[in-house]
């Protein structure tokens, strides 16, 4: 059977971890990625821990021509892998149609061209702003989906809703929507990592960049919740056991006979809150970070981590990183940057 599959978003944070993990367990991924929030030595990068070349292609993930080109250009494909999407919560505040354009729009192009071309397997990258405020920190698959609160919150619920659509249309379809708590960390190498473009949205790079000193401060958003410390607390994963999870979740599509669509939390199970990521980054790497307390930041959801069970029990996933791995790896990749 072929083993090719195309990749969007291929050169970014999550997606260059999860060709490289794809790549070592012997498939052959197909970049689809502009390099508009990533860099093209990325890719360099991916051939050196995969031991070769991906493929790979630089268009608009939007281009409904140029995706299906793309496809057409190999007819051995057996899935895809659907990373390509902007992901800032406060800049989709200020620029909605921009993020459903993209988002949306190269949803539409992925499957469109799925299925001009008879491709059935599809992993989408979700997001636990799904579950918006749950009633319980602890969220499961069958948590209720809720209302977004940003716009980019509402472009992840209506890809899923598109998919599921689709399914439901009779367009043969083998689908996982994948959600992904607070992806952190670095490949272990050092050779792979974040590279937020401007001032970083998340926690974890807005820590390196502060330990770095390219910014001053860290703002730690509230101490006043109803949480342990009376910070945030969220479900943090490393980078690389979330892009194992794709390989399984790559494995597991195959597997399935006819139709499905099937939703997955990826976090560890475990919460931890800002203080205790902010105190963990300096005890693993001996450092002290300049941190303030801020007021409550509009938006924040107080606390969520996920059940994992489902994804463990049925993808025969895992996560093998801790939090603190995580933090050592984020902080020895923003030292080579
Ligand atoms: N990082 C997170 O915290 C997080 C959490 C939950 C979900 N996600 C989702 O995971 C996916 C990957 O996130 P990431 O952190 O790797 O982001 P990223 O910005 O590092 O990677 C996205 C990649 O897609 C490419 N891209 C975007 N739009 C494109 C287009 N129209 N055509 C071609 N290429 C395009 C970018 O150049 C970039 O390389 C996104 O869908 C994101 O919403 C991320």
């Amino acid at each position: 059977m072929s083993k090719k599959i195309i990749v969007t978003g291929g050169a970014g944070y999550i997606g260059s971890h999860t060709v490289v993990e794809l790549m070592l367990a012997g498939f052959e991924p197909v970049i689809i990625d502009d390099f508009r929030n990533s860099k093209p030595w990325i890719i360099d990068r991916i051939a050196e821990l995969a031991g070769r070349y991906p493929l790979g292609h630089a268009i608009d993930c939007t281009n409904e021509l140029e995706v299906l080109s793309v496809f057409r250009n190999y007819p051995d494909i057996f899935g895809v892998i659907h990373f390509a999407a902007y992901k800032a919560v406060g800049e989709s505040v200020q620029k909605p149609t921009m993020y459903y354009q993209n988002n949306v729009g190269s949803m539409c192009a992925v499957l469109n061209a799925m299925k001009e071309c008879g491709i059935e397997n599809l992993v989408f990258s979700s997001s636990c702003t799904v579950y918006g405020e749950p009633e319980t920190a602890e969220v499961t698959e069958a948590t209720p989906v809720q209302k977004a609160t940003s716009p980019y919150g509402d472009t992840k619920i209506t890809c899923e809703k598109i998919i599921q659509f689709v399914k439901d249309s009779g367009q043969p379809l083998k689908a996982t929507l994948l959600r992904y708590f607070n992806p952190i960390g670095a490949h272990p190498s050092a050779r792979l990592g974040e590279l937020p473009s401007g001032i970083p949205n998340n926690l974890v790079p807005y820590i390196t960049q502060t330990a770095a000193g390219i910014r001053s401060q860290l703002t730690v958003y509230g101490n006043d919740y109803n949480t342990p410390d009376g910070t945030n607390v969220r479900d943090y994963i490393h980078v690389v056991d979330l892009a194992k999870a794709h390989v399984k979740a790559t494995e597991w599509l195959l597997q399935q006979q006819g139709s499905v669509c099937e939703a997955f939390n990826l976090g560890t199970g475990k919460g931890s809150s800002v203080l205790e990521i902010i105190h963990n980054f300096e005890k693993v790497n001996g450092l002290k970070l300049n941190y303030a307390i801020g007021p409550r930041r509009a938006g924040d959801v107080e606390q969520i981590y996920a059940k994992p069970a489902k994804a463990e029990k049925m993808l025969n996933w895992k996560c093998e990183y801790t939090v603190a791995e995580a933090l050592k790896h984020a902080w020895n990749w923003e030292k080579t940057l």
